[in-house]
């Protein structure tokens, strides 16, 4: 268990890509700010993981592992944050799709073992799809190298998620 608590094991060391910015690409914040702070955003994945961070206490490697997925959501939370001011949005928690601020109510609170396990692989199965949604919506092949290179991260977040998963069967 021991890389378990190790940073990397929940961060690809690929880096990630610098995005360019064209003409007419301000379209795209809208869709993008729902990916920063919609329902299934990284201001959710955050939130919810420390909300059940809290509850894994009594397994410190775990608790641990939590702690670094989070802050492995908060850098994708400041790419894309940084993204929608760079397209001329101010990085507000609001998603622009549906025009809503972000709310308490988003994320999973399901609290016991494995359900909570359950919950955050389900919300990395939804942020790879979402994730893999913009990348063929949005024209810029700068953005879609940066969705494809959070989805990296996604995919050790649930990777993980599913051998603890496997362990409670
Ligand atoms: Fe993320
Ligand atoms: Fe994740």
């Amino acid at each position: 268990m021991k890389d378990l608590i190790s940073p990397e094991r929940f961060r690809s060391n690929a880096p990630y890509p610098a995005v360019t910015i064209r003409d007419g690409d301000q379209r795209y914040a809208r869709m993008i700010s729902d990916a920063y702070t919609g329902k299934g955003s990284e201001t959710t994945a955050i939130a919810q993981y420390r909300f059940h961070r809290l509850l894994l206490n009594e397994l410190p490697d775990i608790y641990t592992a939590y702690q670094h997925i989070a802050a492995t959501e908060m850098i994708h939370q400041d790419l894309l944050g940084n993204l929608l001011k760079n397209l001329g949005m101010a990085p507000k928690l609001c998603s622009g799709t549906v025009n809503q601020f972000w709310s308490g109510k988003f994320p999973d609170y399901r609290c016991k073992l494995p359900d909570i396990y359950e919950a955050d692989a389900q919300g990395e199965r939804n942020a790879i799809a979402h994730y893999s949604m913009l990348a063929e919506r949005i024209k810029n092949e700068s953005m879609q190298a940066l969705f494809r290179r959070i989805i990296l991260d996604e995919e050790l977040h649930l990777s993980f998620l599913n051998s603890l998963i496997a362990e409670f069967r």
